[in-house]
């Protein structure tokens, strides 16, 4: 099936398809571990005159099982372009380090995942990139934090661990007008749940580790785009003068794992976005649960735009109990699901934000980013939702 006809399909037929390969006609596409590939006089001279992804160089430079990943990406990201990366990280560092130079400034929303908070507010800055930290969620102050220098507008399509939604068409509006490219982490979403690049935003991430791959076993990344701000190669550009210089790119076999991944991934997502929902509701009537975070309740600050723009709602909730000890104690009584570290599998998992991903960041800084002792964050499964509930219970009972 040609691309075009390929792009024209519904998600889920997209997500499942995948050409045979050429050599074997597998219909499962084959994995390729050769980190070096044979060149001969013809091959030689193409990459002497420049040729790249056409040809293998060197497993650092591109590998087919990665481009076999990035074209999968590509079409249930509704994208132009993809570009692979060992980990959802290496994504956003690559993304960041390939569009950005010394001098330049961000705008961010101030809850983003606390790696990508710490990059920016500590190693960027290093090399004189400024971060000006923002609720997006308030058009004026993303306005009053915009300068002349500002390259880039930053946020979480659904913010860890607020679950907070950012309103996408009047944020690519603003920076669009300024030249601004617009970069998001989809990660808590998944495209299932939502497409950004359909709604404007220039550059949309991925941390595949999480539902892409969906049964927390891989680790991997990807950068998606769809631009008319960005030169149309542009993560061509960034893949031979960034990635492949930080040595970035991922594994063949991560690639494989991902690209088995997207085949299952709409069915996952929504029967964990239907559970999600069920067990969102449960905990809002509990009454040892002080407050619960998911955009599909209508308590949800931003549940009407949620409604607008991903109405499956994702499979990601927040709840709070109170204080860490009594969170603590939740987790450690579960016995169906999950207290780990990650999110996105097929099996339902649990942290609690202060004290794992945002630790590192000073109380007064977190509280003031909504983030609460008491707060535990819900990454839904796909085990049948009453035993999820059951579980729960039973833990909470015990606190
Ligand atoms: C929202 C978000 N973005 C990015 C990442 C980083 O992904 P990875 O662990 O694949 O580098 C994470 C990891 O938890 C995340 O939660």
């Amino acid at each position: 099936m040609d691309k075009d006809k390929r792009q024209n399909l519904k998600f889920d037929s997209k997500a499942v398809y995948c050409p045979p390969d050429e050599a074997t006609k597998s219909i499962s596409p084959p994995i390729i571990m050769s980190s070096s590939f044979q060149y001969d006089a013809e091959i030689f001279q193409r990459i002497i005159d420049g040729a790249r992804k056409d040809v293998n160089i060197y497993g650092r430079c591109g590998n087919p099982s990665e481009y076999q990943f990035e074209e999968q990406m590509m079409m249930i990201e509704g994208a132009d372009a993809c570009l692979a990366t060992a980990s959802g990280m290496a994504a956003i560092s690559v993304a960041l380090l390939g569009l950005l130079k010394s001098g330049d400034h961000i705008v961010c929303d101030w809850t983003t995942y606390s790696s990508t908070h710490e990059m920016l507010d500590h190693r960027l800055t290093d090399y004189n990139i400024e971060t000006t930290f923002v609720d997006t969620s308030n058009a004026d102050a993303v306005c009053a934090a915009l300068r002349d220098n500002t390259k880039v507008l930053y946020f979480e399509t659904i913010a860890n661990p607020s679950m907070k939604v950012a309103e996408v068409a009047p944020l690519v509006e603003m920076a669009h007008e300024r030249g601004i490219v617009v970069m998001c982490d989809n990660t808590f979403a998944s495209p299932y749940v939502m497409r950004p690049l359909d709604h404007g935003v220039d550059i949309v991430l991925e941390s595949a580790t999480k539902f892409i791959g969906g049964h927390s076993d891989v680790i991997g990344g990807a950068i998606s785009m769809k631009s008319d701000l960005l030169p149309k190669d542009f993560l061509e550009q960034i893949r031979w003068n960034t990635m492949v210089k930080l040595g970035a790119p991922i594994a063949p076999f991560n690639a494989w794992m991902l690209s088995r991944g997207i085949q299952t991934l709409s069915v996952r997502v929504e029967r964990a976005c239907q559970s999600a929902a069920k067990l969102a509701k449960h905990f809002e009537g509990h009454p040892l649960v002080t407050k619960v975070w998911y955009p599909g309740l209508a308590s949800h600050p931003q549940h009407e735009i949620a409604k607008k723009q991903m109405p499956k709602f994702g499979a990601m909730l927040t709840f709070d109990v109170g204080d860490g000890n009594r969170a603590l104690k939740v987790l450690d009584n579960l016995e169906l699901c999950c207290f780990s570290a990650s999110l996105g599998g097929v099996r339902t998992t649990t942290q609690i934000p202060a004290l794992m991903a945002f630790l590192d960041i000073p109380e007064e800084e977190r509280l003031e980013m909504g983030i609460s002792n008491g707060m535990i964050r819900v990454s839904v499964g796909i085990e049948d939702v009453d035993d999820i509930i059951v579980d729960f219970d039973n833990a909470l009972a015990l606190m």
